[in-house]
């Protein structure tokens, strides 16, 4: 029999939408997948899961909050295709709540709490930690903002980066950089030996950057070494007494420098000035664009213009209330994705999404101009965001594997995706064999098939 080219495609689609046997349902409504890109829902049943990373072996690690963290393999049938192999948690420690990463080696697990980050020597071929835990980084307790995010840098081997956020029912205390509230700091943990006890976080470390509520996604430029945080910026503002909380302040990406201390040492604002957004909501806006920094009550010695004398202005701005929770670099540097967590005290909600953000790969600097509303690219959302937060995933950890795939936790869901890019001019979620009525793209139809044909030529060939 002699197909022409786009049966053998067809063909090719249904042989590969047969072949995955492992097509899991999302909880909650199907996700949007933007053009070019194909996804699939792998996990399921995790307790809030939080950060994402890989081991040595490519096994995933994640910490599910208030749990501990657990090991999954899975057999890669390529493109999404992976079906779930064998699951274990690795810790079962219940005040873990967000951060993990590896050493370089892979032979050194770190993970937090809200008091501490603690090291476990970390055997990845036997999937087992060794021992009990040794803490590096303490005294960190604080009330209301408790995740703890860890990145080791690539940069400076050895140097662990960790972010902190601020205790709100004393957000002045922010002011002073020896709270050790609201900042990020970074840890040189070569010459920390088994006899050394913690760091203190608020006066150990070099500062990279302060005056930041919650930067709960922090991310090294693979090329450059610049490191980024993405902020989650303060809720139910006013300014000169008027409720501007809506569209205001924007959430923030800022260049904290880099990990060894070059260009570090910012301070952004919080608690005293926020970045600018929707600019026509803020009364008094005289001299006020996207990404300026404004003063919630302005008097004689506080106004506009202090926080532009004093502090460091976001490098981009996004909406309000996104809340970005991460932010994972491509290898070659040219791009970012971002996770935002979407809001929870906005009229109609915003967020829930993960994006992607074209960057310089050889200055480690976005590609857009600071006053840009619209940087962002959408990668993967929900249908309909009136049902949010209560039936929506909501995007946290992002991690990406060796083939470039995208992964994505969703702690209100307890589910974990995969996707792959595909180039396709469709967007693709994979559905269960024989449910093709509809596949979650943006308006494609089912005669598509389950998979898109890229990809299918991606899987076959
Ligand atoms: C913990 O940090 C506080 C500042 O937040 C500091 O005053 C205190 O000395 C630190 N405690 C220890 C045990 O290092
Ligand atoms: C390790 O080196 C750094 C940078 O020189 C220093 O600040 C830190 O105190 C040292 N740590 C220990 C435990 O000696
Ligand atoms: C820190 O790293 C940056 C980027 O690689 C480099 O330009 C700078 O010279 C380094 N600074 C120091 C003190 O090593
Ligand atoms: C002006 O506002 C700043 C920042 O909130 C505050 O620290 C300062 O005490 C205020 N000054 C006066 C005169 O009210």
């Amino acid at each position: 029999m002699k197909y022409t080219l786009s049966s053998a495609l067809l063909f090719a689609s249904t042989a590969a939408a047969q072949s995955c046997s492992s097509v899991l349902v999302p909880a909650k409504a199907k996700p949007v997948v933007a053009q070019g890109w194909q996804a699939q829902l792998v996990a399921g049943g995790l307790t809030k899961p939080r950060s994402i990373a890989f081991d040595s072996t490519g096994a995933v690690l994640i910490v599910e909050s208030g749990k501990g963290i657990s090991r999954h393999r899975f057999t890669d049938h390529g493109g999404t295709c992976l079906a779930p192999d064998h699951s274990h948690m690795l810790v079962e420690m219940k005040e873990l709540n967000h951060g993990i990463t590896l050493s370089a080696d892979g032979a050194t697990l770190y993970a937090s709490t809200a008091e501490a980050v603690l090291a476990w020597t970390y055997d990845a071929r036997g999937g087992a930690v060794r021992g009990e835990p040794r803490r590096v980084v303490a005294n960190m307790s604080n009330s209301d903002l408790v995740t703890r995010t860890l990145l080791m840098s690539r940069a400076k081997p050895g140097t662990l980066i960790v972010s902190r956020g601020s205790a709100e029912d004393h957000a002045l205390h922010a002011e002073n950089v020896e709270s050790g509230l609201s900042q990020v700091r970074a840890f040189d943990l070569t010459n920390l030996t088994s006899g050394d006890g913690p760091y203190d976080f608020s006066s150990d470390g070099i500062v990279l950057g302060w005056g930041l509520r919650n930067s709960v996604g922090v991310g090294e430029h693979p090329t450059a070494g610049t490191v980024y945080a993405v902020e989650n910026s303060v809720d139910g503002v006013e300014r000169n007494g008027v409720d501007v909380h809506e569209n205001n302040p924007g959430e923030e990406l800022n260049f904290l420098g880099y990990a060894n201390g070059t260009e570090t040492g910012r301070n952004f604002g919080y608690p005293h000035c926020f970045a600018v957004w929707q600019v026509d909501e803020i009364p008094d806006n005289e001299g006020l664009s996207v990404g300026k920094q404004f003063a919630i009550q302005e008097n004689s010695t506080h106004r506009d213009e202090t926080c532009e004398e004093k502090y460091a202005p976001p490098r981009l701005t996004f909406p309000a209330h996104y809340a970005p929770m991460d932010i994972k670099f491509t290898p070659d540097g040219q791009k970012a994705y971002l996770s935002f967590r979407g809001s929870f005290d906005r009229s109609s909600p915003v967020g829930y999404r993960v994006s992607s953000l074209a960057w310089d790969d050889s200055t480690g600097h976005p590609i857009a101009s600071a006053e840009s509303t619209d940087a962002l690219e959408d990668v993967i959302t929900n249908a309909d965001l009136s049902v949010c937060p209560d039936d929506c995933f909501r995007p946290v950890g992002l991690a990406l594997d060796d083939l470039g795939r995208l992964w994505v936790a969703s702690d209100s869901t307890g589910e974990i995706y995969v996707l792959q890019r595909t180039g396709g001019d469709q967007g693709v979620f994979v559905q269960p064999a024989g449910d093709g009525s509809d596949n979650g793209g943006n308006g494609e139809n089912a005669a598509a098939g389950v998979w898109g044909r890229k990809t299918a030529l991606a899987v076959e060939i």
